[in-house]
């Protein structure tokens, strides 16, 4: 075990002080989340760890109290654990008898294993859902061509199939025209074996998300619910608030996103991906840690989700989550084809707008993958949208159209 400070505990702990004086975090995994969770616990004074496979990761190469090791491991992670007064997550991959050993060792992760099992598995998040009363698309487990085929004489083409663990990004997302390309994805599954399910395509009217986040003591704040669009399965865009959503609706994802974190006693954030269609809302999935839809927070709220993660599984009072302008915008920047150096497009785009909030996390480009995302605040949100996707499109092309 090693870290780039020398002794993680260092930078927490002078020598002989004992007990730092404010508590630590540990974040498992360290990607972007990391990185972002990072900075708002240098903000806040409070002492902040990461759990990173590689040095070279996002959140390894800014924090000072980086232990790398394998999330997989019972050793590595008790060892990351020891040194932190509360674990938290930057992905839902750490597996859940790891998770269980951890508490049963006394550590206190937040959220829970019994809260974390469901971001684990489509399948089981659906049934838990469906059973506390939540509209979801319709699914069923599928293991044969004949079942995909009788779900689609049920619900009609297209059908999406999913990996019921282990996708992110869109990956294990398939849209299904046709039986022959059901037939290739369960052979595609088959040989990587990939448990699916089959889902009815939703035609909806927009994606929203509702990020609320939940403290040990039953505090709850709900951010004002966003849209997102998506491109190719990665989201692309996220608009706060959402427009055009009805007062009503709103409340009602608010609400929902608030029932679904009690009930699961949820410590942290909680982000709800909903399908907004003209029957009502419907749940796509659920994620229990800082999410690309709150990227916005960081400039358009009085508290960034980052913050507001900290304070809550720190059972902590939670901070303002509303809106700091009229409207925010953000837009990630995915990799090109052209590995140029973004710190060039960066000077371009800091010239050519100087409002414009560029987050890079210091990723190796590779075409497709998140880098970065920019963020902007204002009141006209026709320009705002053009001003976001124009600064994006430069760092990930050296282009500013779309
Ligand atoms: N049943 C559905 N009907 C229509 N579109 C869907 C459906 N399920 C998923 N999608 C589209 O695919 C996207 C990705 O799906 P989903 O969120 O389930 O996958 P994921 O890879 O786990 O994503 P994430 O990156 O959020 O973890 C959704 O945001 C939505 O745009
Ligand atoms: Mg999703």
């Amino acid at each position: 075990v090693t870290n780039q400070a020398g002794d993680a505990g260092a930078a927490i702990a002078p020598a002989g002080s004992g007990r730092p004086a404010a508590p630590v975090v540990g974040m498992v995994g360290g990607g972007q989340l990391a990185r972002m969770t990072c900075q708002a616990a240098v903000g806040l004074g409070i002492g902040f760890r990461v759990l990173a496979a590689d040095a070279g990761e996002s959140a390894a190469q800014v924090c000072a109290g980086t232990q790398l090791g394998d999330y997989r491991s019972d050793a590595d992670l008790a060892a990351f654990a020891a040194g932190c007064d509360v674990v938290t997550f930057d992905h839902e991959h750490v597996p859940g008898a790891q998770l269980a050993a951890l508490e049963r060792a006394g550590m206190t992760i937040r959220p829970g294993s019994r809260a974390l099992r469901l971001t684990q598995d489509k399948r089981v998040m659906r049934e838990w859902l469906t059973g506390f009363g939540v509209a979801c698309p319709p699914f069923t487990e599928v293991a044969s061509a004949g079942q995909i085929a009788r779900f689609a004489a049920a619900h009609g083409w297209p059908v999406v199939l999913k990996a019921v663990s282990g996708g992110y990004d869109g990956r294990g997302v398939w849209v299904c025209g046709t039986a022959d390309a059901a037939a290739d994805v369960l052979a595609h599954a088959g040989e990587h074996g990939l448990e699916l399910i089959a889902e009815r395509h939703v035609a909806f009217r927009q994606e929203l998300a509702a990020l609320v986040a939940r403290s040990p003591a039953g505090q709850g704040a709900a951010y004002p619910v966003v849209r997102t669009v998506q491109r190719d399965g990665i989201c692309h865009e996220v608009l706060a608030p959402a427009p055009g959503l009805p007062p009503g609706r709103r409340a009602e994802a608010q609400q929902l996103a608030l029932a679904i974190a009690a009930e699961l006693g949820v410590a942290g954030l909680l982000a709800v991906e909903l399908f907004d269609t003209a029957d009502g809302l419907l749940v796509n999935e659920l994620a229990m840690r800082p999410h690309n839809s709150g990227h916005w927070t960081i400039e358009g709220s009085v508290t960034s989700q980052f913050e507001q993660h900290l304070r809550a599984v720190l059972n902590l009072p939670l901070g303002a989550p509303d809106l700091a302008g009229r409207h925010a915008v953000m837009v990630n920047v995915l990799g090109g084809d052209d590995p140029s150096d973004l710190h060039d497009r960066l000077i371009h785009v800091m010239a050519a707008d100087p409002g414009a909030k560029v987050h890079l996390y210091g990723k190796v480009v590779r075409p497709g993958r998140k880098v970065g995302h920019v963020t902007v605040v204002g009141d006209d949100l026709a320009q705002l949208r053009g001003r976001a996707s124009r600064a994006a499109s430069y760092l990930s092309r050296g282009l500013a159209e779309e």
